[in-house]
């Protein structure tokens, strides 16, 4: 009779271990293994008024999950590139006194259409549509 007992309550205790241990890895399982659900994709993105940008001035926005740059020429125009470097991914930056994009990291150059002139970077940044509704700022992703 006393062994049945001694089976009785170490089944329970048996089963506590293992919710407990539940409870510990099911969070952090929850954490690692990323959701099924897609994030919705960012096609397009206010960035603020055309006064927001001081001609021959740069800032960096982020486009869904990534940067980009937007480049206010001296004369007005506006330019959106993506901002994440070809090469091995830094993040580009407006150099005023040449007019282009540089990197950093290896001193990639690329125009201001985005087109990789110098130094390693292998491919051309992205560059997204600008338009100018009612004085807003919206840069689409092309395609
Ligand atoms: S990461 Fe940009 S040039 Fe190497």
């Amino acid at each position: 009779m006393s062994q049945t007992r001694r089976k009785f309550i170490n089944t329970l205790l048996g089963i506590g271990s293992l919710g407990s241990l539940g409870a510990i890895f099911y969070p952090v399982l929850s954490y690692l293994v990323p959701p099924k659900i897609a994030e919705a994709k960012v096609k397009s993105l206010k960035i603020g008024t055309v006064e927001n940008f001081s001609p021959d001035s740069s800032k960096i926005v982020k486009f869904g999950r990534k940067p980009a740059i937007i480049v206010r020429t001296e004369d007005g125009e506006f330019r959106a590139l993506e901002a994440t470097c070809t090469n091995l991914d830094c993040i580009v930056q407006y150099k005023k006194d040449t007019k282009q994009i540089f990197c950093a990291c290896h001193n990639g150059i690329y125009d201001l259409h985005g087109r990789n002139i110098s130094g390693p970077p292998p491919r051309p940044l992205g560059e997204f549509q600008v338009n100018i509704i009612n004085d807003e700022i919206v840069i689409t992703q092309p395609g």
